[in-house]
């Protein structure tokens, strides 16, 4: 059910420009993982690095327990099947109509004849709400239809592993409800474990199992949703709120005495805020008709996380 993958001190940069360093995680086997992160701290690298497409300066991405930052080309190859992937700008063949847009990993990566394939790419299609589209060229359609394409396209070969980034961004309130559910009920019925990098903080708020948060070339924190929503690191309470106060800018880092100021003024509501539970968003349960098998490891983390929390507050 589902791969694990255990990421250890991974460091990346471009020449001189460190992206991030020293990051460690794991994204638990069959659990949903959320990334955020302020825009260009590294969010679309670090996915192209699970996958082996960026290699990193130090460190190892162990998936399934082989450390793919190692592999020969072969291996690799044979270690993407596992990952179904879909990129920020969606990576659709400009001059392929989207039933062959999705098509293609199965004709690339599978012997399955074409009435089998019209089969899975008819209802990844329907899935997604893209049906009686499949004549149309990635260039004739809107931002939020590519979207779409790319998610069925990252379906279709059943992975085990399956990374998203921004799968959101570009979609009207309402798609990205269904996509949200889409998302839990894929998460129940396949048991893959998920990455997703979204902006959108309501959907951070309610999908995941764990949420990390990149920022300022490190991984400040990842760990049980609970633990993040909970949290009082300034930067991750500042994300999770979507405010201007904090040490986020817009720009650059704010200095630090403006930072204690903003979040001294702060720090009563916040309190009072937390007191009342409003942090606590419950997490989306799977459609009716949908089980999600117990994942016993992330009951047993977030039990002691609330041991933890409780003997804290004692
Ligand atoms: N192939 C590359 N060569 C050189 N620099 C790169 C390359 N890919 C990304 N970068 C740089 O790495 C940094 C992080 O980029 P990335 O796209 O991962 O950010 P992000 O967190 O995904 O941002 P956003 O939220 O806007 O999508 C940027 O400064 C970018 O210019
Ligand atoms: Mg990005």
């Amino acid at each position: 059910m589902g791969v694990e993958i255990c990421v250890e001190g991974l460091t990346k940069s471009f020449g001189h420009q460190v992206i991030w360093q020293d990051v460690s995680l794991t994204l638990p086997a069959g659990e949903v993982s959320v990334m955020l992160g302020p825009s260009g701290t590294g969010k679309s690298v670090f996915l192209k690095t699970l996958v082996g497409l960026l290699k990193p300066d130090r460190g190892c991405v162990k998936v399934a327990g082989r450390d793919i930052t190692r592999l020969r080309e072969h291996d690799l190859y044979e270690v993407r099947k596992l990952f179904g992937v879909l990129f920020q700008d969606g990576a659709l063949f400009g001059s392929m109509n989207l039933y062959d847009n999705i098509a293609f990993p199965l004709r690339e990566h599978t012997r399955k004849s074409e009435s089998q394939i019209r089969r899975i790419v008819l209802e990844k299609m329907d899935m997604v709400g893209l049906i009686g589209s499949e004549g149309k060229l990635p260039g004739e359609i809107s931002g939020g239809m590519r979207k779409r394409a790319g998610l069925a396209r990252a379906l279709v070969l059943d992975p085990e592993i399956i990374l998203f980034d921004e799968p959101d961004s570009g979609l009207d309130p309402v798609r990205v409800a269904y996509l949200n559910q889409l998302i839990v009920d894929l998460n129940a019925q396949i048991d893959a474990t998920f990455l997703i990098v979204t902006h959108d903080i309501a959907s951070a708020r309610q999908v995941p199992d764990n949420i990390g948060l990149l920022f300022r070339r490190e991984l400040v924190m990842f760990g049980p949703r609970e633990q993040l929503l909970t949290s009082d690191e300034p930067v991750v309470r500042q994300f999770l709120n979507g405010r201007m106060q904090g040490p986020i800018g817009m720009a650059e880092e704010k200095d630090a005495a403006q930072v204690e100021q903003e979040l001294a003024r702060l720090g009563d509501m916040d309190r009072k805020a937390r007191h009342v539970g409003n942090d606590m968003t419950p997490r989306l349960l799977p459609s009716p008709g949908i089980t999600r098998p117990p994942r016993w490891e992330a009951i047993a983390r977030r039990e002691s996380e609330l041991h933890r929390k409780e003997a804290a507050d004692a």
